[in-house]
């Protein structure tokens, strides 16, 4: 059956990760994927992790299946986690979350839902935005339209022009919102335009689904959840697709978190009834490694603080190449001005290069960028940064 068919393009993201490792360059370095690693180049277990699987293998009795929507013990450390212990969307219960496999699959189970009740609705995503959105919301079956984002003269926020698109966006229609650390661009709101966008969603009556993968990366978990909590106060209807991929290192337990917050209670309970048989026709029931280490860690004092202070040096790790890879650039004397490295949060930079230059950089330095210019800053060692350098430097000479 397969005879005539063309084979699908790689993945523009995982795909690089696949080229990567059949590449036998010894130099070789990716900038790609999301993933974080240490300054040997080693993606680590998270001490936090290690010790809660300990205590997992020591008193776990059963593999049978979990609930449809996970543990439910779960569910309640991820809204404490993603919305705040005091929020009133917490304590009143008219949030109601559902643990799915990893941040793309909240996504996918979210779009899926919305798509039985939102039918004709457009999504909205930023421009540019996470490849994998417009795969993700187009497989679900939406028509995707675009706001404006990031601007590339200023490389900051185009807010004004954000605002103006958000405010095109009809009622029904749902905004994907990038809550922190937003992806590719690494430029995010502050608080007060955050303020705005919630006036404006309040205003047209769109759905926000904001897509929290990286809380805790930009200033801290309690700091990146701004956007989060203002949307829970406004009262109104909106979705959250969060992940422990990056925060707690979880990366292949797939441990992801869809919440849904509603108006009241009454309405909670509808959505969860939904969200369950969106998820029994997809994968029955969610994956159990990683959600109970997440809560283990979650609900234990000491697993908590050692969790935040691992988190806090990946995020200051993060930070300290922002700064080295601006004074590497100038010393190999790359043209222009890339203060704006160290402005941009998270873990990755809209580096400002060409694809052009992000292909050179492949065929003739084995380094991995993803096309569009995003470099997973993670990816840059002590060992590897002068390499990086100098071959952005030359790669900027050889391509016109
Ligand atoms: C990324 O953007 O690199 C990560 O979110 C990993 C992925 O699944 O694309």
């Amino acid at each position: 059956m397969w005879e005539n068919i063309q084979p699908a393009p790689p993945d523009s993201i995982l795909g690089l990760t696949e080229e990567f490792k059949k590449d036998r360059n010894p130099g070789k370095v990716n900038l790609g994927v999301g993933v974080y690693k240490d300054n040997n180049g080693r993606t680590p277990i998270l001490g936090a992790v290690k010790k809660a699987e300990q205590q997992l293998l020591a008193r776990e009795t059963t593999k049978s299946y979990l609930p449809i929507s996970g543990d439910p013990a779960y569910g309640r450390a991820v809204q404490k986690l993603v919305l705040g212990e005091d929020s009133d969307a917490f304590a009143s219960s008219r949030a109601v979350t559902v643990h799915a496999p990893g941040g793309t699959g909240a996504l996918k189970v979210g779009a899926d839902l919305l798509k039985r009740f939102k039918p004709q609705a457009r999504v909205w995503v930023s421009s540019p935005t996470w490849a994998n959105h417009n795969g993700i919301f187009g497989d679900a079956g939406f028509e995707l339209d675009r706001y404006s984002y990031y601007n590339p003269e200023s490389k900051g926020l185009d807010f004004d022009r954000m605002l103006d698109d958000l405010g095109r966006a009809p009622a029904g229609d749902i905004v994907v919102l990038h809550a922190c650390c937003h992806n590719p661009s690494g430029v995010d709101l502050n608080q007060s335009q955050w303020d705005e966008v919630v006036r404006v969603a309040d205003k047209q009556g769109w759905i926000p689904f904001l897509d929290f993968a990286y809380q805790g990366f930009g200033d801290g978990v309690g700091e990146d959840r701004y956007a989060v909590e203002r949307f829970a106060a406004s009262g109104m209807d909106f979705l959250v697709a969060s992940s422990f991929s990056k925060n707690f290192g979880l990366y292949n337990e797939r441990t992801g978190a869809l919440t849904i917050i509603c108006p009241g209670v009454v309405e909670a309970k509808v959505a969860m009834s939904h969200v369950k048989t969106v998820i029994r026709t997809n994968y029955s029931n969610p994956p159990a490694h990683g959600g109970l280490v997440a809560t283990i860690i979650l609900e234990d004092s000491g697993l908590y603080q050692e969790w935040l202070a691992e988190l806090a040096d990946m995020r200051e790790r993060i930070k300290n190449v922002r700064r080295t890879l601006v004074k590497g650039l100038a010393d190999c004397g790359v043209p222009g001005d890339f203060s704006f490295i160290e402005r941009q949060r998270g873990m990755f930079s809209f580096s400002g290069l060409s694809d052009e230059v992000v292909k050179w950089l492949r065929a003739e330095k084995s380094i991995y960028v993803v096309g569009g210019g995003r470099i997973n800053l993670a990816g840059l060692t002590t060992d590897n940064l002068d390499y990086v350098c100098s071959s952005i430097a030359e790669a900027i000479k050889a391509v016109p």
